[in-house]
């Protein structure tokens, strides 16, 4: 098993593969100024196994195309869809989102939690932001300094992890210099990050490690998960991830 299967099989169980919750979406969604309006077309990319995507299509009416690379998620996110009656609404797509398959000014909202850190924040507005109508509206959520400085240990980590990864208000200069006008943004509290992302994955950990028969890799992916859990513990204060909802100009 290589290295993407071995994640995927420790994600795929959980509701969620990054910090956030439906609280923070729905908060989010209010922001967007969407609410009520009929028959938008939405994008929500690196969608995983659909933990925003179900709450998207349970508060927005219109429809809802789900981009993830991996089917496995993808194929999840179609039965808790049918689970949830919202299949008709929700189109899972497979497809990388730098090339993503779409024609310009077609989205009233691109959607995206916790994985534009992938593409770089910078570069992954810039290449969306033509699937966009003019007006339309990005909601965006990534890892974000909430303080103006940090230990250096903690930075070396995330300058590794995620070189992007900045302020708040370096955050907001990008959407300016992209064209977009910010209309709201906020940090998400530590229960999405705790309650709705770390402590689920720790609960699955036994069932996959058994999967995985205890396999040298499956441990160091446990052992890697353990110590970013263990840093957000020890700095919490220090880094979170923003959302950032902002309308194309
Ligand atoms: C941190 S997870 C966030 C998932 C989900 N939005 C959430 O918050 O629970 C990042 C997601 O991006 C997906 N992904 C990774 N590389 C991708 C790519 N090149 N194109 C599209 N999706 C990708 C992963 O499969 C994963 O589902």
């Amino acid at each position: 098993m290589n290295e993407f299967d071995l994640l995927i099989d420790l994600h795929k169980h959980n509701q969620r593969q990054g910090p956030g919750s439906p609280r923070v979406t729905e908060k989010a969604i209010e922001l967007t100024g969407l609410l009520g309006q009929k028959n938008l077309r939405i994008a929500d990319i690196g969608c995983g196994t659909g933990g925003q995507t179900l709450t998207l299509a349970s508060h927005l009416d219109g429809k809802i195309s789900a981009v993830d690379l991996f089917p496995e998620f993808l194929e999840i996110l179609s039965v808790r869809a049918s689970e949830n009656g919202l299949n008709k609404r929700i189109t899972p797509v497979e497809a990388s989102m730098d090339k993503l398959p779409f024609g310009d000014n077609i989205f009233d909202l691109i959607w995206s939690e916790g994985a534009i850190y992938i593409m770089g924040f910078e570069k992954g507005i810039a290449l969306w932001k033509r699937h966009l109508k003019t007006g339309g509206i990005l909601a965006l959520s990534d890892i974000t300094w909430t303080t103006d400085s940090r230990p250096e240990e903690l930075e070396q980590f995330w300058k590794k992890e995620c070189p992007e990864i900045d302020t708040v208000s370096a955050k907001l200069e990008i959407l300016g210099n992209q064209g977009f006008e910010t209309i709201g943004h906020f940090i998400l509290p530590e229960d999405c990050w705790i309650d709705h992302f770390y402590l689920p994955l720790q609960e699955s950990y036994s069932f996959f490690l058994e999967r995985q028969e205890q396999s040298k890799e499956a441990i160091e992916l446990i052992a890697n998960d353990r110590s970013e859990f263990e840093m957000y513990m020890k700095f919490k204060q220090y880094y979170s991830y923003g959302f950032y909802i902002a309308r194309l100009l």
